[in-house]
């Protein structure tokens, strides 16, 4: 018989119906919100199970699913997951790599420019009835074309940033990252490899696109934000808590720096009251990836996560290494 796979969450009925040719499916069409109880009820002799950034899984739900051989995840990131747990169990975790690359690039630059221009906070003014006459410094913002732009974290999304800043706005571009790209790689973005203080320092916008780890938690805090430049924007396009969003809304409340853009928090999706209180903040629910064509490609690369896991003995998009067990 076909191995037992978990839908988690609500997806488009044609991945649904892709798995069920392959799997014995149990699915989630109706989206309920399962509590940690009842999703490892569901999981219960399940060898796969499809799940999406908003579904922790972690060792206490491993250990009460020893049937699990793998956990398909619909996202590039993967911190909902405990992946030194599920290594440790065998368990595959895969995610959705380069399918979202330049669609998140792209919204990346439209927080920007929203948070830089003031697109947000002045439609809000208009809509409430209060714009009755021109003035010469209504809703000025900062510069975005022949700025500097500020990268922190360079993989893929974060190159496809580069590319738009350097080769569509003029800009300056700088970045930090763990490690350097490839020298070639730094000539085709443009992009110029800094020490994280001369990125706070230098950048006129700094965009956040890094993995969320430990080591990553509040990356951009009081201290960090105090050495940015007082005209900054900030745009969070990574992961909550690489932010310490209670710092950054005293910041911009204060005006230490002039603007940001955030389409993740830290508790998402609870935000911080201080934040939805600042003006001068564009505020979004984490849809980044959002467009109809790659949430559907997302949907289906997880979908031949699993197919291929099963029938190839081998996932495409793996983020840890398992020994698959052949039957
Ligand atoms: C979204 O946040 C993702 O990681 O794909
Ligand atoms: C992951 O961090 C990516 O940029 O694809």
């Amino acid at each position: 018989s076909p191995p037992k796979i978990l839908i988690t969450r609500a997806v488009f009925p044609e991945v649904v119906e892709r798995l069920a040719r392959h799997f014995d499916v149990e699915s989630n069409q109706d989206d309920a919100e399962w509590s940690p109880a009842e999703l490892a009820a569901r999981l219960q002799g399940k060898a796969g199970v499809l799940t999406t950034g908003s579904v922790r899984i972690d060792a206490a739900l491993l250990a009460a699913c020893p049937d699990l051989r793998i956990c398909a995840n619909m996202a590039v990131g993967y911190n909902n997951f405990d992946l030194p747990a599920m290594t440790a169990r065998g368990v595959q975790a895969t995610n959705t790599p380069d399918v979202l690359t330049e669609t998140t690039a792209d919204f990346g630059f439209a927080l920007l420019m929203a948070a830089a221009r003031r697109i947000t906070e002045s439609e809000h003014y208009l809509r409430a009835g209060r714009w009755k006459r021109w003035r010469y410094d209504m809703f000025a913002g900062a510069e975005v074309h022949g700025s500097t732009l500020g990268i922190l974290g360079m993989g893929r999304i974060g190159q496809g940033i580069a590319r738009r800043g350097a080769h569509g706005f003029g800009m300056d571009v700088v970045y930090h990252n763990r490690s350097r790209l490839a020298p070639a790689l730094e000539a085709e973005c443009k992009a110029r490899y800094v020490d994280k203080d001369e990125l706070l320092r230098t950048a006129d916008h700094l965009m956040l696109v890094l993995p969320y780890t430990p080591g990553s938690r509040h990356a951009i805090g009081a201290a960090e934000i105090a050495r940015m430049k007082p005209g900054a924007t900030l745009v969070n396009i990574a992961r909550g808590g690489i932010v310490d969003d209670a710092a950054l809304a005293v910041a911009l409340r204060e005006r230490r720096i002039a603007a940001a853009g955030l389409d993740v928090f830290e508790g998402e999706p609870q935000v911080n009251p201080a934040l939805l209180a600042c003006e001068n903040v564009v505020l979004t629910p984490h849809i980044a990836s959002a467009t109809v064509a790659t949430r559907r490609a997302m949907a289906q690369l997880a979908a031949d996560n699993l197919i291929a896991f099963f029938e190839q003995n081998r996932a495409l998009t793996p983020v840890n290494q398992v020994v698959v067990a052949t039957k």
